[in-house]
């Protein structure tokens, strides 16, 4: 039985994605700081539990190095554990957006390289950066955790490079709008046109399978969203306009 490393494993995209994988035949460790839902996650799929703040480098190492005690090797890592401040750069205190980086970018560079060992250990093996279309196109709203989906998704590109001919294969998943417990979309959902966005983390965990199944380098679900980030390096000036205006009109 292959195991899995599911950052984030306790809650929407992270759990779905666990679940998925078990009932194809995957043995899977969460990560989550929160014991008590990352517990009830696991013993639902049988999973195994580790409490951890990928945002410290030193809880990183320490689990990567428990995890290796008890399994040789790992052959996927879904680097996916993340949040949103939801506001931006001016009205976020600076703690908070320090959080927001070692979390969403930092987090997945420490787990990556901590996990590298047993990674090469399972060669063939697949690590999973759960991005967003937010780190492919900026409007003003989040920009701290938008900045810190761009530095993510630049680290996934460039890591997918460095570990080619290591055996270890690295994807990129950039999901739109879904519905999960750390990022209601209630302002989507209240709208006829805005609610047909919305996803369900179901969908984000068959996209991650398919993206290892497929070795695809990055993917966006819903695919249309790959007009956004697009548009964005082609004019960004018009975005900016477009955006200042939708703002003021807030
Ligand atoms: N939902 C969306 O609309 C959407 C869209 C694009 C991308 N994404 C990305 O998808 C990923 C999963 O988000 P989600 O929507 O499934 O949110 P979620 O339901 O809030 O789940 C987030 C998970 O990450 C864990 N987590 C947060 N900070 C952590 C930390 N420092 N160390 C370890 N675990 C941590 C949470 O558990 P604890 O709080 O207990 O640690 C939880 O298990 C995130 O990277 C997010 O940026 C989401």
């Amino acid at each position: 039985m292959r195991l899995a490393v599911i950052t984030g494993g306790s809650s929407g995209i992270g759990a779905a994605t666990a679940r998925l994988l078990t009932a194809r035949g995957w043995q899977c460790v969460l990560l989550a700081r929160g014991a008590e839902l990352l517990e009830k996650v696991a013993a639902e799929i049988q999973a195994e539990a580790e409490v951890c703040d990928v945002s410290d480098r030193a809880q990183v190492d320490e689990v990567a190095a428990r995890i290796a005690e008890r399994h040789p090797a790992v052959g996927l890592l879904v680097n996916n554990a993340g949040y949103t401040g939801r506001r931006g750069f001016l009205e976020l205190q600076p703690e908070e957006i320090e959080n927001i980086v070692d979390t969403v970018y930092l987090g997945s560079v420490w787990c990556t390289r901590a996990f590298l060992p047993l990674l090469e250990a399972a060669r063939p093996a697949d690590v999973v950066n759960v991005v967003s279309v937010a780190g492919t196109f900026a409007h003003g709203a989040s920009g701290p955790y938008s900045a810190s989906k761009h530095a993510q998704l630049a680290f996934s590109r460039s890591i997918r490079t460095e570990l080619a001919g290591r055996g270890v294969r690295v994807h990129t998943v950039n999901p739109g709008p879904v519905e999960t417990p750390g990022f209601p979309q209630r302002h989507l959902l209240s709208r006829r046109v805005g609610s047909r966005l919305v996803l369900q983390p179901e969908r984000i965990a068959e996209t991650i399978v398919r993206a290892v199944e497929r070795d695809r380098a990055e993917v966006v679900v819903p695919r249309y969203l790959r007009v956004a980030g697009a548009v964005q390096a082609l004019a960004p000036g018009t975005i900016a306009r477009l955006a200042t205006r939708a703002r003021g009109r807030l």
